[in-house]
Formats: structure tokens, C-alpha cells, sequence
């Protein structure tokens, strides 16, 4: 797997000069899906089984800063929001091994410095921030000068929700159908859309049982449900990129909160069966449905977790923000 992935950040750099310098420095905002990425053909590549469609949180994010130390190590010195990891803390040997996957750097021993202004108590996840982060900030340190599109790619290898952290706004990520990944990178779309608006409901910040690359693994593998998802995917996915060209909140708002729950669906048909919803999820899924039957234009959608994010316009924000208290708004578009 690690010479597979190697290897094609070895083809998507080319021979791009290397033009060190002494250290590069790069931010990327996180996002969230509207049309979900769930599945992988290609575990190694990390290539989808389905085109997925985001939105990225702005100025919330990643910010990551390399330097290659004069000495040699395999291990790099990995410190998050200021705090030194250990080397066999998962977030370290992530980045090791993300790192490990350039070999053109020899031995020289990276120090990687990340600050995420996600609040860690959103329940937020920052892989998708992080990668990207860390991609574009190893092509600012080798001046690679890599475009978007190979950058997309390269951060994929990372997470695949990486992969569309690269841009801001509205993104499709195009699964592609090429076994060598080299047809699977994701592009920004249309203009922005200032009233916009992403509410975070927090329901727990624990870390989560399952991860989505298991959680994936397993629901392709064993849920019958999931058969009839990447039909379902694909037409959310033309319904929501139409809804974006034509500002209507409506239409996106009720494809991109059924499609999550779709993606649910298919999960809890998994064996074992995969539950990321905690009971106060779903209190507040009948509460969001209560609202909105009750007039206010409001939608959902949630990840591998138990955490819900609400989709509004600036028109909806006080009473929104009136209905659910402690939620927290962000504005995509600045
Ligand atoms: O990129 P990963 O491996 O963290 O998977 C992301 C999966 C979802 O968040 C559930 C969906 C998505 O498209 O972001």
C-alpha cells in the first residue's frame, strides 16, 4: 500500500524541480459534504466508489507550518496547537506516514507545526483541513508548484475528504474511473453564495468508535443497503450542484439532509451494524424536523459522527440561532 501511494506521488509531481527552501508554511479550510463521499474502490489510492460535493468552512481550518532539521530522523517532530505529540500518538504516525510517501527528502527529519482553529469542541473533523494543509505546505517547501487538481490528488492519499480541502467554496470531488486515480481529483465550483450560512450543533466531542475508513470498509462490504447508493449519490449530486447555480436553499437543503441520512441508512444495515448517533442526535433531528414544519428554512446534515450541522440563509441566522442555543454559526463566504 505504501509503495502503491508512493509511487503515484511520484508520477502527479513529475519532475518538478526541487527548489528547497527552508521551510514552507500553508492554509486549508475544512469542509463538509452535502453530497457524501461513502465508500472506496480502491483502498490503496483511496480512490471513491462516488463523486462527493462540499462546502468549505472559509476561514476555519489548518494551518501548517514544515522545516527540514539538519539531522537525520524517520520519525518527524510533530507538534499540534503547540503541543509537542509523541511519536506513537495516531495523529503523529499519520503524518509520518504521510511524509514517508516522499522519499526525495532523504533522511532529513521534518518538523511539523499545526494549528487548527476548528474548535476542537465542535466536533469538527480536521483530517480533510490537515492534509490539505500539509500537502500545500511540503509543495511551498519543495516549490514544486503543483496546480489545485495534482494537489487534490496528492492530499486524497491523506483522506479523501482532503482532497476537496484544497479550494475554498463550493467543491466537487469527480471519483473518476481510472484504476490508477489518475481521473479522481476535485474542482472548485460557481461563485460564492455570501448568505450561506453552517450552523455546528454539538452533541459530543468524544472520539468516535469506528473511524470512516473502517466504517466504509464495512458497509461496503456487508450492507445490502448500500447496493442502491452510488445511484442514489450521483443524482444528489446534479440536484444540489443545480440547486447551488439557482441559490435555492430549498432544494439543497432537502437533498443534502436526505442524502446524509441515506448515507445513515446504509450504515445501519452494516454487520455490525454502524450507530453514530447518539440519542440527542436524534432528539434533535425530530426537533430540526419540528421547526421547519413550524416555518423555519432549515436543513441538516451529519457525518461519521454524532454531531449535526445545520444549512440556512443569513434571512434565517437570528431565529435559528433564537431556536437552538450555543449553536455555532460560520460563514463559508467570509
Ligand atoms: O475522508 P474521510 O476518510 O475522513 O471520510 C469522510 C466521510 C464523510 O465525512 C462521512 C463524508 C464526506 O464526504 O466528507
Amino acid at each position: 500500500m505504501h509503495d502503491i501511494q508512493s509511487q503515484f506521488a511520484k508520477n502527479i509531481i513529475g519532475h518538478a524541480p526541487i527548489q528547497l527552501k527552508e521551510g514552507g508554511v500553508a492554509f486549508a479550510p475544512s469542509n463538509i459534504a452535502l453530497c457524501k463521499y461513502w465508500g472506496k474502490r480502491d483502498t490503496a489510492l483511496n480512490l471513491p466508489i462516488n463523486s462527493s460535493l462540499s462546502i468549505s468552512l472559509g476561514s476555519l481550518g489548518t494551518r501548517t507550518e514544515l522545516r527540514l532539521l539538519p539531522e537525520t530522523s524517520d520519525s518527524p517532530s510533530v507538534y499540534l496547537n503547540g503541543q509537542l505529540q509523541s511519536h506513537d500518538s495516531s495523529f503523529a504516525k499519520r503524518i509520518a506516514s504521510f511524509l514517508s510517501l516522499f522519499p526525495q527528502f532523504g533522511k532529513r527529519c521534518f518538523e511539523v507545526r499545526t494549528e487548527n482553529n476548528i474548535p476542537t469542541a465542535a466536533g469538527l473533523a480536521s483530517s480533510a483541513s490537515g492534509f490539505a494543509a500539509l500537502v500545500m505546505a511540503l509543495d511551498d517547501l519543495a516549490g514544486w508548484g503543483l496546480d489545485k487538481k495534482k494537489l487534490s490528488m496528492l492530499a486524497r492519499l491523506g483522506s479523501g475528504s482532503a482532497s476537496r480541502s484544497v479550494y475554498d467554496g463550493f467543491v466537487q470531488w469527480h471519483a473518476g474511473s481510472n484504476p490508477d486515480g489518475s481521473d479522481s481529483f476535485a474542482e472548485a465550483l460557481s461563485k460564492p453564495w455570501p448568505e450561506f450560512r453552517i450552523g455546528i450543533l454539538k452533541i459530543s466531542d468524544a472520539p468516535k468508535k469506528v473511524g470512516s475508513r473502517d466504517g466504509m470498509n464495512r458497509t461496503v462490504a456487508t450492507s445490502e443497503l448500500y447496493k442502491s447508493w452510488p445511484q442514489q449519490a450521483a443524482a444528489d449530486l446534479k440536484v444540489i450542484r443545480a440547486a447551488i447555480a439557482e441559490r435555492d436553499i430549498q432544494t439543497l437543503g432537502k437533498t443534502a439532509e436526505r442524502n446524509a441520512l441515506s448515507m445513515h441508512a446504509t450504515m445501519l444495515a452494516a454487520w455490525p451494524p454502524l450507530i453514530y448517533f447518539q440519542p440527542e442526535t436524534i432528539e434533535q433531528i425530530h426537533k430540526i424536523q419540528r421547526v421547519r414544519s413550524e416555518g423555519l428554512e432549515v436543513y441538516l446534515t451529519i457525518d461519521a459522527g454524532p454531531n449535526i450541522k445545520l444549512l440556512f440563509l443569513e434571512e434565517n441566522e437570528a431565529a435559528v440561532a433564537a431556536a437552538f442555543p450555543g449553536l455555532q454559526i460560520i460563514l463559508p463566504f467570509g
